[in-house]
């Protein structure tokens, strides 16, 4: 755990291009999972291009393609490796289970209980996400502190036990306003749906957009009370 305080202490004296370049060169496999939310194309953004080195750093990025996501996420991957020139990785859930799941219970059985719900999240997205860092030294997220009660405990740099990486969250302390700015002057593109009442978006059928004055999560699993984590980011 020293090692991590270290980390953390170097980390937060540099700038967000400078801290990746920084992992990138200091351990062996870096890798960064983009959900092509607004604050993982900030993240991509600095990955490519608006780094130190103007070039693409040593970082593998993959997606989990649950299956279920939005027409809209889908074109906007196309357009955004399109635009990077750069390949992304995109896990998929296992076949065998997800056939298996929709036999027994059918394709909506999320919206009928909330042991459906994470059993559905389980199979699309954290063993596939298991698949995808192994191996790993270092996972990079897009998460902030100001979006759950359960991320604002969060810090810069963590031991993630559940998959046994360190995990590196450089946007953790940024507010929505800055996660905006840099979109808009770094001309980053990002999912037309954030212009549609959208702030938070996961799969279709489990996220809605909200009202003014609503929770920015408040559209994800907006059926159920209080359960606004997949389990992705266990705390
Ligand atoms: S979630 O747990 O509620 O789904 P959220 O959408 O806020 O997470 O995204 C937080 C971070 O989790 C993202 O910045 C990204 O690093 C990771 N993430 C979430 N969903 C995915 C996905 N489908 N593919 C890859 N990474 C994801
Ligand atoms: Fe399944 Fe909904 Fe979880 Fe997506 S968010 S994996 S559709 S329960």
């Amino acid at each position: 755990m020293a090692d991590l305080l270290a980390l953390k202490q170097a980390l937060e004296t540099l700038s967000l291009g400078e801290s990746l370049q920084y992992v990138a060169e200091h351990y062996n496999q870096v890798v960064f999972s983009s959900s092509f939310g607004q604050e993982d194309q900030v993240i991509t953004d600095a990955i490519f291009k608006n780094n130190p080195t103007k070039a693409p750093l040593n970082i593998r990025v993959f997606t989990l393609d649950t299956g279920r996501l939005f027409q809209e996420t889908y074109e906007l991957m196309d357009s955004t490796k399109t635009k990077y020139n750069q390949q992304f990785e995109t896990y998929f859930p296992n076949t065998a289970k997800v056939e298996a799941l929709v036999k027994e219970k059918g394709f909506n059985s999320f919206y009928y209980s909330v042991e459906n719900r994470k059993e559905c999240c389980f199979i699309r997205k954290i063993e596939p996400l298991k698949r995808a860092l192994a191996g790993a030294e270092i996972w990079i997220t897009g998460l902030r502190s100001e979006q759950s009660d359960n991320r604002a405990g969060m810090e810069i740099v963590e031991w993630d036990e559940a998959n046994k990486v360190i995990k590196f969250n450089p946007l953790i302390h940024w507010t929505y306003d800055e996660v905006l700015a840099y979109l808009k002057e770094n001309k980053v593109p990002d999912n037309p749906l954030h212009r549609k009442g959208f702030i938070s978006i996961g799969c279709a059928p489990c996220t809605r957009a909200i009202a003014e004055g609503e929770h920015p999560r408040a559209g994800r699993w907006w059926w159920e009370a209080s359960q606004k984590e997949c389990g992705l980011h266990a705390s």
